[in-house]
């Protein structure tokens, strides 16, 4: 029998490379997503890739009895992956509770919603955020775990908190994704990453002076300890990371309690590397200023994927410049994202 997944926040940027991945391996999809941080076109756009239908329902997960009247018309829900969030680290800063009301109570009402439909399978979208600063790197997955500010402690929390739920009742089955940088789009150019206002991350800012909707990149620092004195990071194709959610489910479907995982490629890449491979990509060179550290950051974070290698049988595929060129594709195509 095909299996039923339903993806909170599957209309955002990875819940969508999520959803064409579990529809092209065979599952029925089910979407709920309120839509505060994404544009329904993006799962027209998931349909079209795939030749297949999902199913959306406009939701937010805090509204219990909504989520638990879609569980009852769905049915039989295998299980859940669990992207709806709110992830900006400065927003966490000025509105903390907002964060954690979003990320916490929503999951809260999640699980007991799941509870009481006796579906007791799911995958969260943890962070290497959880790491703090590492002591060393690679990082790996029994690393000491800290966080810094309000959005990396909802992560830790959350955690924990369904650490807590595995304790109290074995029948759970809770995989715990710790994604690091992801960047990168589907390949066809119409999907990919649509923030609001001016991006914080690196790939969407350099994306944008890409295509000449900001001016310039500004590299935070270039005095840490590291190969060029930029930060180094593990970016990840979006791609990659979908692709892990489907080896994860078959991880549930074997029955085999709480896992955590790190899905990076394993690889660091600093800023002025990113800005290299990113104007190799756009065929110019890139404009860029030396400013401050912004503050918060760290030098190095990269990941130990052998544990996700070894148990789920997954291994990031694309490299950096591939990365750049699927990012660099969905940007001059849509340089307005979803909104035009
Ligand atoms: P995103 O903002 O594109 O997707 C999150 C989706 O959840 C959005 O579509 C949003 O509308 C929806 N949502 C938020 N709150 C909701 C609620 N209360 N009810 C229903 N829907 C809600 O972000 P993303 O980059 O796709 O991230 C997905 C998950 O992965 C998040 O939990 C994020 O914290 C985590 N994560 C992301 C990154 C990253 O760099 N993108 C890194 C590590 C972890
Ligand atoms: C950020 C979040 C982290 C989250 C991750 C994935 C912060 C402090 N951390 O990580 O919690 O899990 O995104 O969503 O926001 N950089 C520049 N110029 C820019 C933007 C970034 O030089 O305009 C540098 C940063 O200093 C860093 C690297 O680029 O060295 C990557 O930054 P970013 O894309 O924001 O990701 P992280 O800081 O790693």
């Amino acid at each position: 029998m095909t299996k039923k997944i339903l993806v909170t926040g599957g209309a955002g940027y990875i819940g969508s490379h999520t959803c064409v991945e579990l529809l092209n391996s065979g599952y029925e999809v089910v979407v709920v997503d309120n839509l505060y941080n994404a544009n329904e076109k993006s799962l027209e756009v998931v349909k079209k890739i795939t030749g297949k239908d999902l199913t959306f329902y406009k939701a937010d997960i805090r509204d219990e009895k909504k989520i638990d009247e879609i569980f009852k018309k769905e049915k039989n829900i295998f299980g859940v992956i669990h992207f709806a969030g709110l992830k900006a680290v400065g927003e966490s800063c000025q509105i903390p509770l907002t964060y954690y009301d979003n990320n916490i109570s929503g999951t809260l009402v999640l699980c007991e919603v799941m509870k009481k439909n006796n579906c007791k399978n799911i995958i969260f979208s943890s962070s290497a955020t959880v790491y703090g600063d590492p002591h060393t790197v690679p990082i790996k997955e029994d690393f000491p775990l800290s966080a810094t500010n309000p959005y990396g402690r909802t992560k830790l929390m959350l955690e924990q908190i369904l650490g807590d739920v595995y304790t109290a009742d074995k029948e759970w089955n809770i995989v715990l994704l710790r994604y690091f940088n992801p960047i990168g789009a589907h390949e066809c150019g119409d999907m990919g990453e649509d923030p609001n206002g001016i991006p914080n991350n690196l790939l969407p800012y350099i994306s944008q002076v890409a295509v000449g909707k900001l001016e310039k990149v500004n590299v935070f620092g270039n005095d840490y300890d590291t190969h060029d004195g930029t930060g180094v990071r593990d970016y990840i194709h979006v791609v990659d990371l979908a692709k892990g959610h489907v080896l994860a489910l078959k991880k549930l479907a074997a029955n085999s309690g709480l896992s955590v995982y790190n899905l990076g490629t394993g690889k660091g890449y600093s800023v002025l590397d990113v800005i290299k491979n990113m104007s190799i990509a756009v065929g110019r060179e890139l404009p860029y200023v030396i400013t401050e550290r912004r503050s918060g950051d760290i030098a190095t974070c990269y990941a130990d994927a052998s544990r996700a290698k070894e148990e789920l049988g997954w291994q990031a595929e694309y490299d950096i410049s591939r990365m750049c060129e699927d990012s660099w594709r969905w940007q001059s195509k849509h340089p307005d994202g979803y909104k035009e």
